[in-house]
């Protein structure tokens, strides 16, 4: 199982002073030494913590492959395809929202987002879809054809006892559902240690993308520290 960190909450940090620290590239740098696989960062629309010059530092400033996640508006699919990250995540982005809520509608924007897809493979880009659990959506990525998915595990993650379990039953078949088509299967959002064991019996998680608990855990361990602790923790899968 590979880790993904997601590094916007070191901007987050940044941004509230408008500093030029702490440094998004620096974290990135230290997650990579201390073993992660890759590096995460979301350009929102309202550029709340990564800015346009973090994703271009992201390129050329650390050594792992960078996952852009990124709303499917113009303005951001031109900036991902003058950047050209390793892969691109779309997701669902409102303006008011605290952090992504819930996955895409597949279904309802399947032309706009085959219309993306198209152009990130043709400019060589690896297209992930962030989608819920369920089979109509997963369907939906099916027929686009994509390299990869990731599993919104947010409902997972809030939810406790019975109510967890019925979100790991429906993370359990998406997972095959999705591997079952050839679809590799990522998954992220509200993953912690203390959570993350719960999500072991789902099959085929290739990678985790985990931002807000790793560095909010960084902040009293630092960032290399953080990082081994959650692959310790994987590792167990
Ligand atoms: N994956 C996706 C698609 C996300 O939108 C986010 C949040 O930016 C994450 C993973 C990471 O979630 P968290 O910060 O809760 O670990």
């Amino acid at each position: 199982m590979f880790l993904g960190v997601n590094v916007d909450h070191v901007a987050t940090v940044r941004q509230a002073r408008g500093t030029a620290y702490p440094d998004p590239v620096e974290a990135a740098c230290l997650a990579a030494a201390a073993g992660a696989h890759g590096i995460t960062v979301h350009l929102r629309e309202d550029r709340r913590h990564i800015q346009d010059a973090d994703v271009w530092a992201m390129r050329t400033g650390q050594p792992l492959p960078l996952n852009l996640e990124m709303g499917n508006s113009p303005e951001i699919v031109e900036i991902a395809l003058n950047v050209l990250p390793d892969e691109v995540c779309l997701v669902p982005e409102k303006r008011q929202e605290l952090t992504t809520e819930g996955g895409l509608d597949v279904v309802a924007q399947y032309e706009a987002l085959e219309n993306s897809c198209c152009r990130f493979r043709d400019a060589g880009i690896e297209v992930s879809l962030f989608i819920d659990p369920d089979p109509v959506q997963i369907e939906a990525a099916i027929s686009l054809r994509v390299p990869l998915i990731e599993l919104h595990t947010g409902t997972f993650c809030e939810r406790q006892g019975q109510e967890r379990q019925a979100c790991l039953r429906e993370l359990v078949r998406a997972a095959e559902q999705a591997h079952a088509a050839g679809i590799q299967v990522n998954a992220g959002h509200g993953l912690n240690l203390e959570n993350l064991r719960d999500l072991f019996p789902v099959p085929h998680l290739h990678t985790l993308n985990i931002g807000h608990s790793l560095i909010a855990r960084a902040l009293m361990v630092g960032m290399t520290a953080a990082t081994k602790e959650m692959l310790d923790l994987m590792s167990e899968y």
